[in-house]
């Protein structure tokens, strides 16, 4: 497994926790995030990892901010991307069972460490369900791919 990581400033201790903790696990990471506590803009960091997640170079991207709100929200500006902004391991199992997220945001500011890797266990290690549930992920690829829900008549 290959997961990229990308944090701001906010979030480098607790990037490289995680980090280590993949590591730990035998999962490869590519870190795309600061190393320093200098301004770096988050949109920076997860547009990285978006682009590496959609074009299928990693399994799927965690992304770390101070609330994981910003850097979540542009990464789901990236065609292909659906990422889970969360707080807690249940919500990101589901995410992954039922959403088919491909990756994950939460914010070095609002959850500690261990929970945040209960979260990336928790998605990493969880499958898509399909059936019913992949018909609704099709219809949001359907609003990101052309702005209308037009199989819906809307
Ligand atoms: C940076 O100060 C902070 O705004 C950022 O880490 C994040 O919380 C934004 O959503």
């Amino acid at each position: 497994m290959k997961i990229a990581i990308g944090n701001d400033h906010a979030a480098v201790d607790m990037k490289n926790e995680v980090m280590d903790y993949l590591k730990s696990k035998g999962v490869e990471v590519v870190n795309v995030g600061t190393d320093t506590n200098e301004r770096f803009d988050y949109p920076v960091a997860a547009y990285r990892a978006a682009k590496l997640v959609a074009a299928g170079e990693v399994d799927g991207g965690v992304l770390i901010c101070g609330t994981g709100v910003g850097i979540g929200l542009a990464a789901n500006k990236y065609k292909g991307i659906r990422c889970c902004i969360c707080s807690d391991p249940y919500t990101a199992r589901l995410s992954k069972q039922h959403n088919n997220a491909n990756m994950i945001a939460f914010g070095a500011r609002v959850i500690g460490p261990e929970t945040a890797k209960m979260i990336v266990d928790e998605w990493m290690n969880a499958e898509f369900m399909g059936g019913r549930h992949a018909d609704r992920v099709a219809l949001i690829t359907e609003i990101e791919q052309t702005q209308a829900l037009a199989s819906r008549g809307e």
